[in-house]
Order: C-alpha cells, then sequence, then structure tokens
C-alpha cells in the first residue's frame, strides 16, 4: 500500500518537530512546511538525524496564499497537521491584530485550499486555554468555552469554531482539533527541543534556563490563590506524547469506520501540577538548583486547569505515558545540550 502523507505546517517548531518524528516513526510521509519566523532550521536537522529521513522542507509563510498553493500542488498529501501560528500569550494581548491576521488567515488558507485541492483530513493545534477559568476541574470537552481572556485565545476558539462548521458544510472533509494543556519536555535523543527566542514566557524553559544560570532567578506568580500549596496548577504533558496524540488523530482520519466529521479531544495527563511542586521535583529529578522567589500574580493566568482525558484515551486509543520525572529530565538535557554542557 501506498504510503500516507502528512503535511506538518509549523514543523519546524517545538510541537511541530516532535510530531514530524512520531509520524516518520508511524510509518508516514512527511512534508515539514514553516516560514522560521519563530523556529529554527535546527529542529528539521534534528528531525532528519532522529529519524535518519530526509524529510523535505519548505520554507512557507501559510497566510502567503499564492506560496501555499504551490505546495498544495508539488506534493501529494491527504492530510494536513497545522500548527503553523503565533503563540505568546502575552503578545497576543498588545499585538491583536498580528494575532488575528496571522492566526486566521493561515488557517482559512490551508482550510481553502484543502477544499479546493481534494484533502480531507485536518488536525488543528488547539489549546485548553479555550475554556478559560472552568467552573468544575477536571474539564472535559464537554465543560462550556468561556469567553477567552486573550487574543490567542480567541483565535484558538474561532479557529475551532471555522472547523466544526467547514467540516459540516463541505462533504469529504474531516477535522480533529487537539485541546493542548501544558507541553513540556524534549525528545529523549536532547535532538530536538523547545527554543524560545529571548525571555521564556512559559515555565520550564525558563526553569531550565535558571538552573542553568542564563536567568538569575525564576519568578513565581503568586502563592496565595486558593490551591492547596497556593500556586497555580497546570497539566503538563510530555512533548513527545503529545506528539503520538497526532499520529493517533491522524490515523482515526484515514481509517474507514465511519465517525463525526468534527471532533474534539483534550490531550492531557489528567494530573494537575502545582508551579511549586513543578519547580521542586525538577531540583529532585536532576539534582540541580533553582533559585526562585514568589511574586505577584501574573495578569490572566487562570487558577487551576487539568484534563480529563477518557475521551482521547477511549476514542484515539491515546494515553499519555511517560512520567512527569522522565518529562523533566528531558527538558533539562535538552537544556545542557543547547548551552554545550554536556
Ligand atoms: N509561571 C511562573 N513563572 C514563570 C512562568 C510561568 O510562575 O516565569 C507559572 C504561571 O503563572 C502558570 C504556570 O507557570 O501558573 C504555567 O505558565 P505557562 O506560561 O508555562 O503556561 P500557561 O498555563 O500560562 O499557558 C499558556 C497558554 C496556553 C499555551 C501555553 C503554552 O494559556 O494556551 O501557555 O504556550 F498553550
Amino acid at each position: 500500500m501506498e504510503k500516507q502523507c502528512v503535511l506538518v505546517t509549523g514543523g519546524a517548531g517545538y510541537i511541530g518537530s516532535h510530531t514530524a518524528v512520531e509520524l516518520i516513526a508511524a510509518g508516514y510521509d512527511v512534508v515539514i512546511a514553516d516560514d522560521l519566523s519563530n523556529s529554527d532550521l535546527r529542529a528539521v536537522e534534528g528531525v532528519r538525524r532522529i529519524t535518519g529521513v530526509e524529510v523535505p522542507f519548505e520554507q512557507v509563510d501559510c497566510c502567503d496564499r499564492e506560496a501555499l498553493g504551490r505546495l498544495f500542488r508539488q506534493y501529494r498529501f491527504d492530510s494536513v497537521i497545522h500548527f503553523a501560528a503565533s503563540k505568546a500569550v502575552g503578545e497576543s494581548v498588545h499585538e491583536p491584530l498580528k494575532y488575528y491576521r496571522n492566526n486566521l488567515t493561515s488557517f482559512l488558507n490551508v482550510v481553502e485550499l484543502m477544499r479546493a485541492t481534494g484533502r480531507p483530513n485536518i488536525v488543528f493545534s488547539s489549546s485548553c486555554t479555550v475554556y478559560g477559568e472552568a467552573d468544575a476541574q477536571p474539564v472535559t470537552e464537554r465543560t462550556p468555552r468561556k469567553p477567552a481572556t486573550s487574543p490567542y485565545g480567541n483565535t484558538k476558539q474561532m479557529c475551532e469554531d471555522v472547523l466544526r462548521d467547514a467540516v459540516a458544510a463541505y462533504e469529504g472533509l474531516r477535522g480533529i482539533a487537539l485541546r493542548y494543556f501544558n507541553p513540556i519536555g524534549a525528545h529523549p535523543s536532547a535532538l530536538i527541543g523547545e527554543q524560545p527566542q529571548g525571555m521564556p514566557q512559559n515555565l520550564v524553559p525558563y526553569v531550565t534556563q535558571t538552573a542553568a544560570g542564563i536567568r538569575e532567578c525564576l519568578s513565581i506568580f503568586g502563592d496565595d490563590y486558593p490551591t492547596p500549596d497556593g500556586s497555580n496548577i497546570r497539566d503538563y504533558i510530555d512533548v513527545t506524547d503529545l506528539a503520538r496524540a497526532h499520529v493517533a488523530a491522524i490515523r482515526r482520519m484515514c481509517g474507514g469506520a465511519r465517525r463525526a466529521d468534527y471532533e474534539v479531544f483534550n490531550i492531557g495527563t489528567g494530573r494537575g501540577v502545582s508551579v511549586l511542586e513543578l519547580v521542586r521535583r525538577f531540583e529532585q529529578v536532576n539534582g540541580v538548583k533553582v533559585n526562585h522567589r514568589i511574586v505577584g500574580r501574573r495578569e490572566g493566568d487562570i487558577v487551576a486547569i487539568w484534563a480529563d482525558p477518557t475521551l482521547a484515551n477511549e476514542v484515539l486509543g491515546w494515553r499519555a505515558e511517560r512520567t512527569l520525572d522522565q518529562t523533566l529530565a528531558s527538558a533539562w538535557a535538552w537544556q545542557k545540550h543547547l548551552c554545550g554542557m554536556e
């Protein structure tokens, strides 16, 4: 049987590169498209080294309809995993138009071209941010979405709605939105991982950079929340586990069984971990110190959120496998690789 091919937009990014690796390991052909605006060709090199496959790479901005159209004509793929998007929550508040322009235009271009050229399957990178401050934890896919708290979150909600409506209207188009919880860690080979440009905005890159001495001190945003230790609670999902969820979603759409044309899945571990707990575990597992201090709350942070991943467990046959300790060890191994410490 001919191999199925998957276009991975944003495939030079953090989650995209890990997903490319898992797709190839599962027997798919992969084409990576990325505009390299917030990513690095070294990630593509890393994918090639891990898999031993000379994965095709095209530098394309998905907002450029002409260029994207050429890519669609050049390669034969049935499925698209669409990662390409701007993702800094804070920046989106200050530059909302950039976020609406980038995230909506690129998504519309991809879906329109899929329809025009008869490509049936798309996986969309959504986020637990669509739930906002939910009334109860853990959240299931039936938990009502609350109004988004940032333009970034708004774009995730909007793209989910566009996808739902498009698959309802157009015969032959299928879509799965994966709502990621907090992706962390790096590939066990330490050849690919997260590479924030400038000051890290997310917790784990800040932790690893502090442990490596690049940052002086980690600020923990609040210890007076109504949680057991006062710090926020999140569901930290290993990036390789998250990558495998995409393979499961592609498999489901490529299989012949009858199913709903638009589906949504939570991709998390089902376990909530506090910020203080995460920092403590990182120190213990890796035998390093992370200087930290408690500061005031960060605007827009929700108190606590973690996933009920039952639907993905049952329907996709996917579950998170790596332990928090393994993931925190991989994050540190990657940081050391980046710093040339080992
Ligand atoms: N935190 C700190 N200090 C830091 C950074 C973060 O204490 O220097 C805390 C935050 O207050 C929060 C937790 O660590 O309680 C996690 O924060 P992140 O910034 O890593 O992630 P968020 O939970 O804020 O999630 C956001 C978006 C998601 C997106 C995710 C990853 O809401 O949609 O970032 O980009 F997927």
